[in-house]
């Protein structure tokens, strides 16, 4: 039944409604619709629920970080460029009890040096980049993986 299933909460922060047309060279075709979709697809293959919320405002994805406890098991979340300096993001992901995976479609390790540094690293489980969508899924089976532990 699904209820007995367990949760997870996908987040996706800033500009990341505008995959599929946003740096295509960078971030790819497929649009966040498209990527939420294969993403159920694929939560559905490990037997668990996901939940996909995308916004552009910091406010917002710390409202869904809080409300998050109770109600998911997992968080993944990428936090677009708010990783690079949002303390506030880190906070509320450190001060809630719940395992979360940073994830980035791009290697930011490769690009930019201002995308070198990530803020939320230290305070997730771990941290999936490079891989396009596949970073999301990879993301997923370690969570589920993390949790049934
Ligand atoms: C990103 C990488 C960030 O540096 C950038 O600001 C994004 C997307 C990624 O998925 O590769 O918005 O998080």
């Amino acid at each position: 039944m699904d209820s007995e299933k367990r949760s997870f909460l996908v987040l996706h922060g800033p500009n990341l409604n505008l995959l599929g047309n946003r740096e295509v060279e960078i971030y790819g075709n497929l649009s966040l619709e498209e990527l939420n979709g294969l993403l159920h697809t694929e939560a559905e293959k490990l037997g668990v629920i996901v939940e996909c919320y995308q916004s552009n405002s910091e406010g917002d994805l710390l409202d869904r970080i809080h409300g998050a406890v109770g109600n998911y098991q997992g968080i993944i979340i990428n936090p677009g460029a708010f990783s690079h300096y949002s303390i506030a993001l880190r906070d509320a992901l450190a001060g809630v009890d719940i395992p979360a995976v940073e994830v980035h479609l791009s290697n930011i390790y490769a690009r930019e040096e201002f995308r070198h540094r990530s803020v939320i690293a230290p305070v997730v489980q771990g941290q999936i980049c490079g891989f396009g969508p596949l970073s999301y899924y990879l993301a997923l089976r370690a969570l589920v993986n993390y949790c049934d532990r």
